[in-house]
């Protein structure tokens, strides 16, 4: 069976989405809380989640039941009508904004992650009259031709021609390889100085001193990097970044695409940086990848009406009545528990474990840390430096195995490759992991390591 679906694959499938990294692609058939399962029905357990869009496991039973709800009296609906779950949901994220960032705003609805992203460039254009932004290197903000722009990867743009409103890319503080080759210890956060000394003279390109004005209108920021290899700014950063962004009238953009709803412990990951963003874009596990909905919440003077009037963006699929629906019940389900505790207690103890695993494995395991359930494991050469992909490639691809053998039953493990040097495993588990799921997790990167080395 699996034989004749890689030949069809391979016969009819575009290669140009990201399968076809996995060499043979891998095969799943059903899933269920933190597994997926082959045809074989091994169980593979999964530490990315379906890159954080299915933090609340696979197969929830009441995400299941809302949409059942919704498919027996509301399925469909062209979006140029209300209904109730729409309006719901964005007054309770509304609600969230306004409580955690102490003002008012608006909620926009798309359907995936990049076109959040494009519509939310198309709010700052709006209000701002200006095309260029800056963003991180080691950033991802999706595919689609305005996010590529924004995204650091050449590669992803190169083949497409020229991209005029190509972001202004900023070094990260990527505090373990420093872009200055600073230590954090006393660097004095160098590289927030670096960025405000570009608005020093005229001379250095985007700032006019006379007009009091920034070529760019907006800078765009992942509050942890998500594709970038789950990397933590360093207590201060992003404080002192926000302080010259507003300054100098440039709007902070946070995307939450990857880290919003609670996967470093706060319902948005920039909660943890005590800072206050303009613009906020969400997707992924608002649904826990039923039916996807995205969007935007930006503070009023931004969104309002007049700024903002009817048909500035349109899909025919946004805010669609399966994906409200659902939406409404993860927010409840949010509600009604204590994720911020949750989420912190596991996600301390599988750093532990991952730190413990960086001791019996000194130099393989170059650097680990996390922010909640987001957490990372950098594969180095014996010096504890240089990126090894090729290990962290070996890993990713032998996980697929399933061959795993614990207590007589057979385990796969399943890894997410991201970093700017493509040597990390970001892990991303659903929030209701056991401990002793954990334990298992860590043991199998463990055996997977000692098979690979
Ligand atoms: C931070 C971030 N922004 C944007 C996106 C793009 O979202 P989508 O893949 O749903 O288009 C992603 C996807 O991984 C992401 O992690």
């Amino acid at each position: 069976m699996n034989d004749d679906i890689l030949s069809r694959d391979s016969r009819y499938c575009s290669f140009g989405d990201t399968v076809h990294y996995a060499k043979p692609p891998k095969v799943f058939s059903a899933c269920e809380g933190s597994y997926l399962y082959d045809e074989a029905g091994i169980p593979y357990l999964d530490l990315q989640m379906w890159y954080s869009a299915a933090s609340f496991g696979y197969r929830n039973e009441r995400l299941r039941n809302a949409m059942v709800k919704q498919l027996d009296t509301l399925p469909q609906l062209a979006c140029q009508y209300l209904h109730k779950e729409k309006v719901e949901v964005a007054s309770e994220i509304a609600r969230i904004c306004e409580d955690r960032f102490g003002t008012p705003g608006r909620v926009h609805f798309n359907v995936g992650g990049s076109q959040a992203v494009e519509d939310s460039l198309k709010l700052v254009r709006r209000n701002t009259g200006k095309n260029l932004m800056f963003a991180f290197m080691g950033g991802y903000h999706g595919r689609t031709l305005g996010a590529s722009a924004i995204t650091s990867s050449y590669r992803y743009r190169r083949p497409y021609g020229h991209f005029s409103d190509r972001a202004h890319f900023v070094p990260f503080p990527y505090c373990f390889r420093c872009p200055y080759e600073k230590k954090p210890e006393d660097c004095g956060l160098y590289c927030v100085q670096q960025f405000e000394r570009l608005f020093e003279s005229e001379y250095y390109s985007m700032w006019d001193s006379k007009a009091g004005e920034c070529e760019f209108a907006a800078f765009y920021v992942e509050p942890v990097q998500g594709t970038g290899g789950y990397i933590i700014p360093p207590e201060g950063y992003l404080p002192a970044l926000k302080r010259i962004l507003d300054e100098h009238k440039i709007l902070l953009v946070d995307d939450e695409i990857q880290m919003g709803f609670y996967r470093t412990g706060k319902f948005w990951g920039i909660e943890n940086f005590g800072v206050r963003p303009d613009v906020v874009v969400f997707g992924k596990a608002l649904t826990n990848g039923l039916n996807p909905l995205s969007g935007l919440w930006a503070r009023e003077e931004l969104i309002s009406p007049s700024k903002f009037p009817p048909g500035s963006t349109h899909s025919t699929f946004s805010s669609n009545t399966l994906g409200t629906a659902v939406a409404l019940e993860v927010l409840r389900m949010i509600a009604e528990s204590d994720l911020e505790k949750t989420v912190k207690e596991k996600g301390a103890y599988f750093l532990e474990q991952l730190q413990m695993l960086k001791r019996r494995r000194p130099g393989v395991v170059g650097d680990v840390s996390g922010l909640g359930l987001a957490l990372r494991v950098e594969f180095c050469k014996p010096d504890g430096l240089t990126p090894d992909r090729e290990l962290t490639d070996r890993i990713f691809q032998a996980g697929l195995k399933g061959d795993l053998d614990v207590d007589g039953r057979k385990y796969g493990l399943v890894l997410d490759v991201g970093g700017y040097y493509k040597n990390v495993i970001t892990i991303a588990p659903a929030f209701d992991i056991e401990r002793s799921e954990i334990d298992l997790a860590v043991g199998l990167l463990d055996r997977l390591i000692s098979r690979c080395e």
